[in-house]
This record gives structure tokens, sequence and C-alpha cells, in this order.
């Protein structure tokens, strides 16, 4: 057995080497536990003569304490030491550039066509939808285009059966929510509408958004007033606009409405056909024929309507020079929006 000068280097020793607080553990079990070095120190006591006793005991005791001091104080260094290595290995660094996760965006036409809704919201217009499935009915017999009627043949009709086609415009659902509610009626449609046409300007599915507004005293200022309040908001207050007459079945009179042209600012150029004007919407006064088609007494009740096809809108606003870009689904030019 090692008296105890020896044991306490040989103890030093390996304090010097341990390098962790689990090797301290270990340690400290190999002196001062159940069968530890020390343990077995005192157990020796009996075998001893009386008179060394004492002495010895003491010199074990104290040897004890200093092993136990010198553990506890190392354990706090390295405890400090594992903290702080942790630490370091756990830092976070701040300035590393994010991880990069690819994100899409809106489409050019949802973009717009929530512009031009929110204007109509702001000057107290309410949404309504209707079906692209639509009855001959509603896309054009009520709308004041009988069988035969050649303004049917403006618009180049996907038919579906002889009374069932894809519907052509938004006009419709002017009908289907007049049928429905009484007036005062203010409200815009946006939505899909489907024509059998297909070039740099046209392509078989594309966005209208429908204006209807009636009540007693509804006058073509009001008309001029909404639609010029709306284009100045689209496309900028200074933006030059004008009514020219045209022709709707469904309202008399008939507008079609221009813009100055945005691209040439109205010096001529090809897009404009050198007029200095671009057309961007048709509207007109409710054709009494219409309101007497959903009930509504045309004596008493006057009304606007307008249509307008975003694709086109958009187009302007971007200076976009083919419809089919909006289709093609190329991101590179998805993204620029
Ligand atoms: N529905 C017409 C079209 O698609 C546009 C329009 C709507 C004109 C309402 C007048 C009034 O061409």
């Amino acid at each position: 057995m090692p008296d105890n000068d020896s044991l306490k280097k040989i103890f030093l020793a390996e304090l010097n080497i341990a390098a962790s607080v689990a090797e301290l553990q270990q340690l400290r079990v190999k002196y001062l536990g159940k069968k530890g070095a020390l343990t077995a120190q005192l157990k020796s006591l009996s075998t001893l003569p009386a008179e060394e006793r004492r002495s010895f005991g003491k010199t074990v005791n104290d040897l004890k304490e200093f092993i136990e001091t010198e553990i506890s104080a190392r354990a706090s260094v390295l405890g400090n030491a594992d903290l702080r290595k942790r630490l370091a290995s756990e830092a976070i660094d701040v300035t590393l550039p994010g991880k990069y996760t690819p994100c899409g965006s809106e489409h050019p036409i949802n973009k717009v066509l929530k512009e031009i809704t929110d204007v109509f919201i702001t000057m107290g217009f309410g949404v309504e939808e209707g079906p692209q499935v639509e009855l001959d009915y509603y896309n054009f017999e009520a709308l004041n285009m009988p069988k035969n009627h050649p303004a049917r043949d403006m618009q180049d009709t996907f038919y579906i059966t002889d009374d069932v086609m894809l519907r052509t415009h938004t006009s419709p659902v002017q009908i289907r929510v007049m049928e429905q509610k009484k007036p005062p009626l203010r409200f815009i449609a946006p939505g899909k509408v489907y024509r059998c046409d297909a070039d740099v300007s046209h392509t078989p599915m594309f966005h209208q958004v429908e204006g209807l507004m009636v009540d007693t005293d509804i006058s073509f200022s009001d008309l001029k007033g909404v639609l010029e309040t709306f284009i100045h908001r689209i496309f900028g207050p200074d933006t030059p606009v004008r009514f020219r007459p045209s022709f709707f079945p469904f309202t008399e009179p008939s507008a079609e409405v221009d813009i100055g042209c945005v691209f040439c600012k109205r010096r001529g150029c090809p897009v404009c056909k050198s007029t200095g004007w671009l057309e961007i919407l048709g509207a007109g006064m409710v054709n009494p024929h219409v309101f007497e088609m959903v009930g509504y007494d045309p004596e008493a009740y006057t009304g606007f309507a307008f249509g307008m096809g975003v694709e086109r809108i958009t187009m302007l606003k971007y200076s976009i020079d083919d419809i089919r870009l909006f289709y093609e689904n190329d991101i590179r030019f998805l993204r620029q929006f």
C-alpha cells in the first residue's frame, strides 16, 4: 500500500491531466469513493499500533480534505472552460447570408384586377360573380340580342350546346344580379370570359371587369365621373380621357372610352395607329329594354354599365406588346411584376 505522500503525488499528477468535469468525477470516485484509495488508507488504521494511529489518521484526513478542495477548485475552472467551449461552438454568426427560399409572385393580371377592384370599392361599388358556363338567355337574349341579331357575330362564341356557351363577356352578370336584387344597385363583376380568337392582342380566355349602377336619377355625367376617376387612379391623374359614340345592344346611348396613347403621348405611333388614342372600355346608359327583361320599371330607373378588358389595361399600364406573354408562364416575364 502506497504511503500518503506518494498517494498525494500520484493524485496531483492525475489531477493535472484531467481534462473535463467528467474525468474529475472519476478521480473523486477513485480517491474518495467507497472503494477509493483513501478509504482503504483509513481502513488500514486498525492494523497500526495505537500510538501511530492518531497522527496517521490526521494525515489521511488532511489528505482527504486536500483532495476534495483541489478537485472542487479544478472542477470550477474546467466547468467554465466547458461552458466557454460550448458557447463558442454553438455561436450563431448573424452576419452569414440567410437561406434563400424561392418564392412565387402574384400574376400581373391578378395584380391589376385587384387594383381595379380596389378603385371601385373606394367608390362604394360591391363585387358580384357569375358562372363562366352561361345560358344563351343571359349572355345574349336578355341583353337585347335575340337569336339572329347581327351583334352576336361581334363575338366569336365557344358553344357547348345550342343554348349553353362559355360566356363571351361579363355582361350576363348584370342580368343575374338585377333578377335577384332591387335598385339602388352599384357593383362590379370581374371574371374570366372566352372568345374563339387568338393573336398578339387576343387570347381565347381573358378577363373583364363589368360595372353596373342603377338608381332613380343616374345620368351620363355620373358614368363620366366614375370612369374618369377610375382611369386617373389607374393610369395617373394627367391621363387624357375621351368618350366616343359607339353601339352596344344593351346600352343606349353607348360609348367607347379612349385614353391618350401611353406610348407616344398622343404624338402618333404604330400602337395607336397614329390616332393618339387607345380604346380601353365600352360603356353606356342601360337600355330600357334590358330593364324590362329583368322586371325593372324603365320609367322609374336609369343606370349605366361599362365593361373593360383586364389584359388590355395591364398591357397599356406596363407597355407589354404581346398578350400571349401572360399565359406562356415564362418566369423571366412573370418575375418582373
Ligand atoms: N360587354 C361589352 C363587351 O364585351 C362591353 C360593355 C359592357 C359595353 C357594358 C357596354 C356596357 O364588349
